[in-house]
């Protein structure tokens, strides 16, 4: 029960003060204050004050500026990253639960349920479907990954009228998204599985192609690409560690299997469509658009590097 209450309390924290954080200039992660910070919310609550809470506020506030990065700092950081990946206290199990009651919910003009969208593997078939993809279908002519396909299907099963769904792409605050929800749930059915990049249609390797070009592309107002950040291994932006997607292995393998995963920070389940749109954002790039080809192409060429890596989903991260 007490630790059950430390996770929450360590929840409300990370939230607070990833909004405190927005106010800052530079609107990427700041982090540094995670695992002191972390300690002390854990000692209030054994001391039982809720009330103490406010005074971490204020601290949060002062150690975004001042705290150095020690070796410390990350022990602690790793100590919270192992208590947060207890699948029974991960929030991004809810978005499971919500996303099989939406896959068998009559929807759309026709009335029917999701339970018959193929996702590679054959009508309904869920259980490692999404280990397979991006991957291409003949009923579309076209490579798609898991957002692209469930539009897809809605549209052309349910007769659902997606704009409503693509407004709500992103969870917020008072906005749950379908999407998310969705992935999760189809998402889950691989845990367990190995990502397998399909590459054998003439358009999965051609996009493929087109999404390791991408990486490597310079451009935008910082001449920034996914490799500057991405493409060389022991790169971090303050304690963020960036995972280097130039070489296949371990790294991407962890990476790729970890999505969709609960972003801790935003209080929300994030799957690969978001992260892609922040990483776009942080490269000074242009917005990419919803379930765009571009984006399906990243996807082909970052899972081609994360091949053999075992799904575990949803996760949860910082
Ligand atoms: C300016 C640096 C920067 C650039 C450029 C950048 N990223 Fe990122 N990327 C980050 C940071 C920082 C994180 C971690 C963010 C966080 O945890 O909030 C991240 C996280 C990721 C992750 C998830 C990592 C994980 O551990 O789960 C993926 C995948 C990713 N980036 C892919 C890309 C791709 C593809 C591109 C090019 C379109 C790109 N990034 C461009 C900085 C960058």
């Amino acid at each position: 029960m007490i630790a059950h209450v430390e996770h929450i309390l360590i929840y409300i924290f990370l939230n607070v003060k990833s909004l405190l954080q927005n106010f800052a200039e530079n609107g990427m992660a700041v982090e540094e204050a995670g695992g002191d910070m972390i300690e002390l919310t854990k000692k209030m609550c054994r001391r039982g004050g809720f009330a103490a809470f406010a005074a971490l506020i204020s601290l949060a506030i002062g150690s975004t500026a001042s705290h150095a990065q020690t070796p410390d700092a990350e022990k602690e950081i790793e100590r919270y990253r192992e208590m947060i990946s207890d699948p029974m206290s991960n929030p991004g199990f809810l978005a499971v639960d919500r996303g099989q009651v939406l896959w068998s919910e009559k929807r759309g003009a026709k009335n029917v349920s999701l339970e018959t969208c193929d996702l590679g593997l054959g009508a309904g078939k869920l259980e490692g479907a999404y280990a397979k993809m991006p991957r291409y279908f003949a009923d579309s002519d076209k490579v798609m990954e898991i957002e692209q396909r469930l539009l897809w299907c809605m549209e052309k099963i349910q007769g659902l009228d997606t704009k409503d769904v693509i407004a709500r792409r992103f969870s917020a605050p008072g906005r749950d998204s379908d999407m998310e929800d969705l992935v999760a749930f189809i998402a889950n059915k691989s845990t367990g599985f190995k990502i397998e990049p399909q590459t054998s249609h003439p358009k999965e390797a051609e996009l493929t192609a087109i999404g390791e070009g991408m990486f490597y592309r310079r451009a935008g107002v910082m001449d920034f690409a996914c490799a500057t950040c991405h493409g060389e291994p022991g790169k971090r932006i303050r304690l963020q560690g960036l995972p280097d997607f130039s070489k296949p292995g371990k790294q991407a393998q962890e990476t790729m299997g970890s999505w969709p995963t609960y972003r801790v920070s935003q209080s929300a389940l994030r799957t690969m469509q978001h992260r892609l749109w922040d990483c776009f954002r942080q490269q000074r790039w242009p917005a990419p658009d919803y379930a765009s080809d571009g984006i399906t192409a990243l996807v082909m060429f970052l899972n081609k590097q994360a091949a053999g890596g075992e799904i575990t989903v949803p996760s949860i991260k910082r």
